[in-house]
């Protein structure tokens, strides 16, 4: 049991001493009945409260008494005075907080954080805080914790083929924030993406980006030369967002590209280690470390909200990264780093990914079984990887349209047209359906009230087929 006292937010008109015990009470019951004091909260001890908020301690000692005969407090035996659970029953919050109304969240982007390790993260965060050392709560290495790049170079040699030391290393806060320090870095490079391709990251590089089509061995790199970009954002491992692997020859032409153009690849490995029909392509990086940005994160694999991800930087421009990092936002939380640390040493990252491997692959089954059950026009294309896949639909179907309508019903899918560049016409209809955050049962019942919600939205006198 903790002995030190909670604080606890009460104000008193003291210009009506005589009401001060009722006052208390009201303070405390309302704030109970509003949820402001959850059920189990500990109450400070009646010395203390008194002591805090300069009242006899009587008065306090009236005012506990009174409401736990009311039901709203509890004293328990060495732990104090606490608060019952006689609210109203408030919905629980939820883990994944989702707009109203909506039932089948099959967006792609986030992993169920539901099956986060909380009992695994904090030990590490226990032992992270126990060994850290005080200079470490100080202004960090805009590079990162040493302890954290040492244990990330370990990791990344052994399960992606990464070929680093913690020296070629510099943590950030996620993707995005590694793409936007590069993006500076680069900027008179002009850097060329996949078309399809992340939204989010075409408009963080702006009017210095260059579309470039992908196909299904994933990028077309004999485009790259008339794009002029001298950089290139990349999804070898599994294509965002239509789930094919860049194909072992474009993967020799886009190094020789880079070496011949002395130009560098940006590499986004963002779910790599979701790979459900064997092993993951090794990275990139491991063949041309001096041409291969590689960027990682934790957002997919663990969760989003740790904001941790992390560049592998040839040795050419790893002072220009930190200097960027350096003058931006300095450097990344270094408990968190330090929990990371922990975390990654120990094994728990590995066990994490086992057991999420396991879930999600169910949960991709059950989403290719329903879609072949009750879509019979879509096909799901692109390797057993990550945690979405690509659906083509039925010829002539307004995947946009379908979208809003399903939304309108409390279905949430992204069509394919949300990350192209340019025109959309003559492209084949498709959805990108995440399914991460959906139980096999739950992907089932949103596919079957998709199908009702497509059948409504195929013009008649079409084949049906997959475009
Ligand atoms: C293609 C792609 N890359 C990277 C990321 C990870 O981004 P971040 O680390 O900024 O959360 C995502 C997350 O949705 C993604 O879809």
């Amino acid at each position: 049991m903790s002995t030190s006292s909670p604080e606890l937010f009460v104000e008193l008109d003291r210009s009506r001493p005589r009401g001060l015990r009722a006052q208390l009470e009201r303070n405390l019951r309302d704030a109970i009945r509003a949820g402001r004091l959850r059920p189990g909260v500990r109450l400070p001890s009646s010395r203390t409260l008194a002591a805090d908020l300069r009242i006899t301690r009587g008065v306090v000692v009236a005012a506990y008494h009174q409401l736990t005969a009311e039901g709203y407090l509890t004293s328990r035996q060495g732990w104090g005075t606490v608060v019952n659970a006689i609210t109203t029953p408030r919905e629980p919050r939820s883990r994944h907080p989702r707009p109203d109304g909506v039932r089948h969240d099959f967006r792609p982007g986030a992993p169920d954080v539901g099956l986060f390790p909380h009992a695994a993260w904090a030990r590490a965060t226990r032992t992270a805080m126990r060994s850290l050392p005080d200079q470490a709560l100080g202004y960090g290495d805009p590079a990162g914790l040493p302890a954290l790049r040492e244990t990330l170079a370990d990791y990344l040699g052994r399960v992606r083929g990464v070929s680093c030391g913690p020296d070629d290393i510099v943590v950030c806060n996620g993707f995005s924030h590694g793409l936007s320090l590069l993006a500076r870095v680069l900027a008179s490079r002009g850097v060329a993406v996949e078309d399809p391709g992340h939204p989010s990251w075409r408009e963080q590089l702006g009017a210095g980006c260059h579309p470039v089509e992908v196909d299904d061995e994933g990028l077309r790199v004999d485009r790259l030369a008339a794009s002029g970009a001298g950089a290139v954002l990349v999804t070898p491992a599994h294509q965002y967002p239509t789930g094919v692997v860049l194909s072992a020859g474009r993967r020799i032409d886009l190094l020789d590209w880079a070496r011949t153009s002395d130009a560098y690849v940006i590499e986004d490995d963002y779910d790599a280690e979701y790979r459900y029909d064997g092993h993951p392509v090794g990275a990139l990086q491991g063949i041309a470390p001096d041409h291969v940005i590689h960027v990682g994160s934790l957002s997919k694999s663990l969760a989003p909200g740790l904001r941790l991800g992390w560049l592998v930087v040839p040795p050419a421009l790893r002072d220009e990264v930190v200097a960027a990092r350096a003058h931006g936002d300095g450097f990344t939380a270094s408990i968190i780093q330090a929990t990371v640390a922990e975390f990654v040493a120990r094994g728990d990252l590995d066990r994490h990914l086992r057991r999420t491997r396991r879930e999600y692959r169910l949960r991709r089954d059950a989403l290719i079984a329903a879609l072949r059950r009750l879509l019979p026009g879509s096909r799901a294309t692109g390797i057993s990887a990550g945690l979405h896949v690509l659906v083509r639909l039925p010829e002539g179907t307004d995947a946009p349209r379908l979208a809003a309508t399903a939304a309108r019903h409390g279905i949430l899918v992204r069509p394919l047209d949300r990350y192209r560049f340019g025109s959309t016409r003559e492209r084949p209809a498709a959805l990108v359906l995440g399914y991460s955050r959906l139980t096999p049962h739950r992907i089932e019942e949103g596919i079957h009230r998709l199908a009702t919600i497509v059948s409504g939205a195929v013009p008649s006198g079409t084949s049906g087929r997959p475009a």
